[in-house]
């Protein structure tokens, strides 16, 4: 969930390091730090400098003098031991010999710092990590050799962790070289001009670099200025795939919005139509999904759709369990990812099980996809960050083409995700069944909807204001049916994310079993309630709640005035098919916790406890 960026290459490594982090801060902002190779009257010293809090503490704390060209960084998001300068990464030994970064978790690390104490190390932090940098300095203390005894020490050390690592390493004992180790933990790198860079996310390094290298587990780096060599544990050469970074560096910028996930809200016509770009066949009412040629045939022999994801992903998979078995008649389950894996899922050779996930790192479903795989199901993915952990382990695939998502709350990554699920909706149902005639008007509507989604943003000064009336509510229900149930869940997890708001998602159905015990005039609903085939039971929820006080932000389709009699507060949405309703409705749903959150003062791009890829179990 931390950020890790690694330079070695002419110019200062410090620059980089300071802004690949500031780019990383998303997944973790509980300290940063760094260290830097320098040579010091001939000799070569490893520098480092901590700080709590933000990139920007850390920045500040830095000298003009650190000017070493090889170096490692990281901003943590605390696993063990508290966010403080101590535990604060790069971890190093006794000596100072070694520095180390390290995302993920190291299982066995109270049982390692036992033997180390006993052999005589001295640890400062309460961290897993520092067990790291201890191991490699015992190992090369070991060692009889002169040559290559950090790469051994730290092989000699991978082979002793149990658990999850993304590591990176450096040592005064090779100073022209960094050391990388991928096991469940996200690494790249990436291959510039005369230097090399290493992140925990390509997000780090986008506008540096063109060609990037994806670590797999189990394998280990030796990165050096001019070239890097990737090897196994077991020291075989890897030949590595080489692919292009197509994001240019105004992705990763705000471009004039105040925040990441204002912006990308606001990217959502452009991300949706993205998503559909090249693959929709209007003529045959049809989806054209290059990811999945090589599955084809045996797609059309599946009887069963399993999609497994987390968080807001989940959301999306909801919507398409409707849609995939009203158009393409297959029977679909979704399933929380973390939850599949221990379950004992019964699958088989005519299940596909689909993960999606933005990231492509999130380690639940990776989990679950691998647990699928295991059981010989076929496992698709839908994916946004290209060469991603997911993306590589699926048997085959759909990108999203959203386009780098930089904000902790998920926005226009839902809504093509949602584009995807649509186009599989049209690719699975014309095989087994969907008509000509209700693919055209799918593929139709779908068309549409970069229009529409720009139609409802101009309705943003609205919802500010319905956000500035109500943005003090103690707490708020969201609710929905059928296509827009998985919107009030997803309404729900943004407010809470960013606006640290408890809020509920229901079915409006539901609440009669129940949470309508909670309505009084402190709660304020918001009702998902468009002209759909559910809109008479709808609006009977809508009636319950009003009878008891309670207050409702409708999201109602544009001409319904019957909704404008029962609640001042409607945001109008355009009329499109049932199916598409989610993706209009959901965005006054990301507008409202956005600006309820900017009332309440929080730091939208970095809420609290929050990390962007979560790739701990
Ligand atoms: C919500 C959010 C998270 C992610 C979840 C899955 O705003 O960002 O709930 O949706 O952690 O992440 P991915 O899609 O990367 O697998």
């Amino acid at each position: 969930m931390c950020g890790i960026v690694g330079y070695v290459g002419k110019r200062s490594a410090k620059d980089f390091l300071v802004e690949g982090l500031k780019r990383l801060e998303y997944r973790g902002y509980d300290s940063a730090g760094i260290a830097v190779m320098q040579e010091v009257k001939g000799t070569q010293k490893i520098y480092t400098v901590r700080a709590v809090g933000k990139v920007i503490n850390l920045e500040n704390k830095l000298s003009e003098h650190m000017s070493g060209c090889i170096g490692i960084a990281h901003t943590r998001w605390a696993t063990h031991g508290k966010p403080s300068e101590k535990n604060a990464h790069p971890h190093i030994d006794c000596k100072g010999t070694v520095a180390v970064v390290h995302n993920g978790i190291i299982e066995n690390y109270l049982e390692l710092r036992e033997m180390l104490v006993k052999k005589g190390h001295t640890f400062r932090s309460e961290t897993d990590t520092e067990v790291i940098a201890h191991l490699i300095e015992e190992e090369m203390s070991a060692s009889d050799k002169t040559e290559n005894i950090f790469e051994e020490a730290f092989v000699r050390t991978l082979k002793q962790l149990r658990g999850a690592y993304g590591i990176v390493a450096l040592s005064v004992h090779d100073p022209e070289m960094v050391l990388v180790a991928r096991k469940s933990s996200p690494l790249v790198l990436g291959i510039g001009n005369g230097e090399m860079f290493i992140a925990s996310d390509v997000s780090a390094m986008i506008g540096d670099v063109k060609r990037i290298v994806y670590l797999d587990d189990g394998e280990i780096a030796l990165v050096r200025k001019e070239s890097y060599t990737v090897k196994t544990l077991a020291n075989r050469m890897k030949e590595k795939e080489e692919l292009v970074l197509e994001w240019d560096k105004s992705v990763a910028e705000k471009g004039g919005f105040a925040h990441f996930m204002q912006k990308e809200i606001f990217d959502q016509s452009r991300s949706f139509a993205d998503a559909l770009r090249g693959r929709l066949i209007l003529e045959d009412g049809m989806a054209r999904l290059g990811g999945l040629r090589t599955v084809e045939k045996r797609l059309r022999s599946i009887n069963r759709i399993i999609i497994v994801s987390c968080g807001t992903s989940y959301h999306s998979a909801l919507v398409g369990e409707y849609m995939l078995e009203e158009y393409a008649g297959i029977q679909t389950e979704v399933e929380m990812a973390s939850e599949f894996r221990y379950r004992k899922p019964l699958l088989d050779k005519k299940t596909v099980v689909i993960a999606i996930s933005q990231s492509g790192e999130t380690a639940d479903t990776l989990a679950a996809i691998r647990e699928a795989k295991e059981k010989g199901a076929l496992t698709l993915g839908i994916v946004n960050v290209v060469g991603s952990t997911i993306a590589r382990e699926t048997d085959a695939g759909i990108y999203c083409h959203a386009g780098p998502e930089i904000s902790v709350a998920s926005t226009k990554a839902f809504t093509s995700q949602l584009a995807i699920l649509a186009l599989l909706t049209l690719y699975v149902g014309r095989q087994r069944g969907l008509s000509l005639v209700m693919g055209k008007r799918i593929a139709k509507e779908l068309l549409a909807i970069p229009k529409h989604i720009e139609t409802v943003l101009k309705q943003t000064e609205a919802i500010k204001k319905l956000a500035k009336k109500y943005g003090r509510q103690p707490h708020y229900m969201y609710l929905g049916r059928k296509y827009n149930f998985p919107n009030a869940l997803e309404g729900a997890l943004k407010i809470k994310e960013i606006g640290y708001v408890p809020a509920q998602g229901y079915p409006t159905g539901e609440m009669k079993h129940g949470p309508i015990a909670l309505i009084d005039s402190s709660v304020v609903s918001l009702m998902i309630i468009p002209k759909d085939s559910v809109y008479e039971k709808n609006m009977s929820g809508m009636e319950e709640i009003l009878a008891r006080g309670g207050k409702i932000i409708a999201i109602a389709t544009v001409g319904d005035t019957a909704i404008q009699k029962r609640t001042k507060d409607v945001i109008f949405i355009p009329k499109t098919i049932e199916m598409l309703t989610p993706l209009l409705a959901v965005i006054p749903l990301q507008l409202f916790a956005y600006f309820v959150a900017v009332e309440r003062g929080y730091d939208i791009d970095k809420p609290r406890n929050l990390a962007k890829s979560v790739t701990v179990e």
